[in-house]
């Protein structure tokens, strides 16, 4: 299989949207019997699932999301896999599912990529090879309790920008009649039901003409939580401020800019960050593999109508836009990776 053929295809990379493309190849690996298989290579975009298969009525269901790149050199470089296959496992963990062992998850996602090199954009198109791992009880069950069997697939997708306005500052809603997640729920933990919860919020959001939600905590309605599927941070003076919460998924980017800001000789503050906060921050934006960094110019609360506004000159504030050719730099290739976290692959 590794060797057939790539042929070229004709694809518009500097206007792909994010979405799903379909590509040659995605890897499969079935959990039975209590031990995972060997992975397989199919080429079909379709699954044969039992209709009583737990992914189906109790949610037990979980995915990933990761990108590679390729560089002037030519090489191809894929950023922090680690760290993904580490936050499957906590997923898994969270709702009684196999985990997929590391190795497993490292091997079928290289034989993804490496089997759809031809899907990787090019250097300079500012698209991207986005991973989408998943997981979900595969097993029957009526009674509500965990499958015994477990399907393990990685698929592949060229990915454009997930705000389509790509690195402008984006306006935001709050709209506290709706929650995503419970403080003591599967907030943290990045498992389907979350984002089906999401959903009409967000909905709400878009055909009001905002790019997204600001969720806040469900408990009190005072913090902020996320930005819908990816997380808030703000800059005020010289430090990085980022929500702790239950409720929240930990970012593996909101991570990467942590460490950024800390080389950059930022102060880091992960707490509780209050809503009237809003007022006092210089800049404040969403974070996350597919939206990289999106800049906030406005965010609206549409409870008390309080209005919040950024980059009044309409630009990106210039720490997010550090932040973000740091970023880009390093996940291209063109920046030294002193911080590891990229494998050519
Ligand atoms: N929050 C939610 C709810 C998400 O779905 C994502 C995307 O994975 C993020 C935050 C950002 O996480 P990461 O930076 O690891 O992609
Ligand atoms: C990601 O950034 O990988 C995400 O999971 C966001 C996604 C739900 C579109």
């Amino acid at each position: 299989m590794e060797n057939l053929e790539q042929k070229a295809v004709n694809i518009d990379w500097g206007k792909l949207p994010f979405g799903y493309l379909k590509t040659d190849y995605n890897v499969r690996c079935y959990y039975r019997d209590g031990k995972w298989g060997e992975l397989e290579v199919s080429s079909s975009e379709y699954i044969s699932v039992h209709m009583a298969a737990t992914g189906l009525h109790y949610g037990q269901q979980s995915f990933e999301g990761l990108k590679a790149f390729r560089g002037k050199d030519g090489k191809i470089r894929l950023f922090r896999w680690q760290e993904n296959a580490k936050r499957m496992q906590d997923s898994a963990k969270g709702i009684l599912m196999a985990e997929v062992p590391t190795n497993i998850f490292r091997d079928a996602v290289i034989k993804a990529i490496r089997l759809n090199e031809k899907f990787i954009p090019p250097y300079g198109s500012g698209a991207s090879l986005y991973i989408r791992p998943l997981l979900y009880g595969s097993g029957a069950q009526v009674g509500v309790k965990p499958a015994d069997e477990y399907l393990f697939i990685v698929f592949v997708t060229p990915v454009g920008p997930y705000f389509k306005q790509g690195f402008k500052p984006v306006d935001m809603l709050i709209t506290p009649e709706f929650d995503r997640a419970a403080p003591l729920g599967t907030g943290s933990i990045k498992v389907g039901g979350n984002y089906a919860a999401s959903l009409i919020a967000m909905k709400k959001a878009h055909d009001q003409g905002f790019a997204n939600v600001v969720f806040l905590d469900a408990k009190e309605k005072k913090y902020i939580d996320e930005c819908g599927p990816a997380n808030f941070f703000a800059i005020k003076g010289n430090k990085y401020i980022t929500p702790k919460s239950t409720s929240i998924l930990p970012s593996i980017t909101n991570k990467c800019l942590e460490e950024i800001a800390k080389s950059l000789g930022m102060t880091i503050e992960r707490r509780s960050v209050a809503l009237e906060e809003l007022s006092e921050f210089e800049e404040v934006g969403a974070c996350g593999t597919a939206a990289v960094i999106s800049p906030i110019k406005k965010i609206v609360d549409d409870q008390s109508g309080r209005v919040y506004e950024y980059c009044k000159d309409g630009n990106p504030g210039p720490i997010s836009t550090k932040f973000y050719n740091l970023l880009l730099g390093i996940q291209n290739g063109d920046l030294e990776d002193k911080f590891g976290w990229t494998e050519v692959v």
